[in-house]
């Protein structure tokens, strides 16, 4: 188990937090969970933590929740989407691609700034991003896969950035999974993008938080 096991979850009530919570929990970590308040959040059953309320598209609150922190933060998931609308392009909005921007890139881009800022001991930030960033993507998606791609972009940059301070920036790509995001998703659909287990994810990040080989700037397809 790694020594630099205090896990900040970004997306607690994410269909792959539910999954990520008890598996890090089982495995040591202390964890610090946050939320959107726009519903209440309960802890799965079993498993301690801290939880804090954050729109992680309001700036302010973002600086006054991790300036709050007592706990000092050694790992960052950041598990967190706007909901998939299928548009045709002649029916998007510019605002479609605003809304993913803000969740996708946006949050992390301050959280991450907030951590660093506070003299947190960040050693290593995983983001979920989607296998839409290796695979052409389903039709109609434009806003969701061009939002991850520049997920992808900011993962690369914060590698490079954050390298001398020795934190790992990295994203996992799962394909769709039939629960969250994709929950209404037609069966087909899921399996001829290639469905991922949420629970292989959980395990993935596991073995991530626990490794020490300085792997930084990576997309791992799973
Ligand atoms: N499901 C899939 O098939 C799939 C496949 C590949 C990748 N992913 C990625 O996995 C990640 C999690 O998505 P999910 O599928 O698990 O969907 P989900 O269950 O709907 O989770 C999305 C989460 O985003 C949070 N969120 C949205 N706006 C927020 C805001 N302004 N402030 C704080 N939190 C906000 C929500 O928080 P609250 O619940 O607290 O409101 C929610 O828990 C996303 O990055 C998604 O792109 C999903």
């Amino acid at each position: 188990m790694s020594k630099q096991n205090i896990t900040l979850i970004a997306g607690a009530a994410s269909s792959f937090g539910k999954v990520i919570i008890p598996v890090l929990f089982n495995k040591g970590h202390q964890l610090i969970l946050t939320h959107s308040g726009r519903e209440d959040y309960q802890l799965p059953e079993g498993v301690a933590g801290e939880v804090f309320k954050l729109d992680i598209t309001d700036v302010a609150a973002i600086t006054n929740v991790i300036g709050g922190f007592r706990s000092k933060i050694n790992n960052l998931i950041y598990s967190v989407g706007s909901p998939i609308v299928f548009k045709k392009f002649e029916d998007e909005k510019w605002e479609d691609y605003e809304k993913h921007w803000q969740t996708q890139v946006k949050g992390l881009w301050h959280i991450t700034r907030a951590l660093i800022a506070n003299n947190h001991p960040l050693k290593r930030v995983i983001a979920i991003g989607s296998a839409v960033t290796f695979t052409k993507p389903p039709a109609r998606l434009g806003a969701y896969t061009t939002s991850k791609y520049a997920l992808l972009g900011l993962i690369k940059s914060l590698a490079v950035e954050l390298a001398s301070r020795q934190i790992a920036v990295n994203m996992i790509s799962p394909g769709a999974t039939g629960a969250g995001l994709s929950k209404d998703w037609p069966r087909l659909m899921i399996e001829a993008g290639g469905s991922t287990d949420t629970r292989t994810v959980a395990d993935t990040i596991a073995l991530l938080l626990q490794e020490e080989s300085g792997r930084t700037g990576e997309n791992f397809h799973i």
